[in-house]
């Protein structure tokens, strides 16, 4: 059976990670959430004191940072000089600085490579921003995922509640809008929604209904290209 490649992009708090783990499962594919890679580096630089990007400092404030990608069953985990990360790349103020730090082109450029080794042989699903775009302009099944603004702030709201952080929906609110605004707008590899993208609207979804319909549309396009 061929093993596709499956590039989920879209705005935050979409469920785009949840859908992407979920749609790996099914398919017994490698998920690898490359917004955890953006966060990594940012935590990097936040454990370090840095408290603002500036993308010309980023090249020697970077050099002794060690990032590995490390398949544990069907997840990457990530290590950051050896350090496991898992829970303090959720943290908000991560949120908020992996935005401003994945927009320096450097920085994406590294990650980019990284993210196109990781995937290169198929049988992967990857979220982010620009996987179908530029990461794997070429994957077999492109998804852009969208949601209204007011059901991606209650998520997010109980997703952090869930993880014993609260933040008052205000706040998520302001927060969200202003980093769709950084992804759609930066210079390099901008949140777009490309012609040959399937949308995948989750404001009346459930989890269970959206991964269903990706696992549809890859089976389409699996058993399309499949010889029998
Ligand atoms: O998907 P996420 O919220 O974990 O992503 C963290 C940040 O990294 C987000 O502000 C957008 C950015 N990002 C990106 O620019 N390109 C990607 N492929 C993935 C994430």
């Amino acid at each position: 059976m061929r093993q596709i490649i499956i590039a989920i992009d879209g705005y935050a708090a979409t469920g785009k990670s949840t859908t992407a783990r979920g749609v790996a499962e099914a398919l017994n594919y490698l998920h690898i959430d490359s917004g955890a890679m953006y966060r990594a580096v940012a935590w990097y630089l936040w454990q370090r004191g840095v408290r603002t990007v500036q993308p010309d400092l980023l090249p020697t404030q970077l050099e002794d940072l060690a990032l590995h990608l490390e398949r544990q069953g069907r997840e990457m985990a990530i290590f950051v000089n050896g350090r496991l990360l898992q829970e303090e790349l959720r943290r908000p103020e991560i949120s908020r600085f992996a935005s401003e730090v994945s927009a320096v082109p450097w920085v994406r450029e590294r990650l980019i490579a990284e993210q196109r080794k990781l995937g290169c042989r198929g049988g992967i699903v990857m979220d982010g921003r620009d996987i179908g775009t530029v990461v794997f302009p070429n994957a077999e099944l492109k998804v852009f995922m969208q949601a209204e603004l007011s059901v991606r702030v209650e998520r997010r709201y109980q997703e952090l509640l869930a993880r014993g952080i609260v933040v008052d929906k205000k706040t998520i609110l302001h927060e969200l809008k202003e980093r769709d605004y950084r992804d759609e707008t930066r210079a390099t590899s901008p949140l777009r929604k490309a012609p040959d993208m399937y949308v995948l609207d989750t404001t009346h979804l459930t989890i269970s209904g959206q991964i269903a319909q990706v696992v549809k549309w890859a089976k389409e396009l699996i058993y399309a290209s499949t010889p029998s």
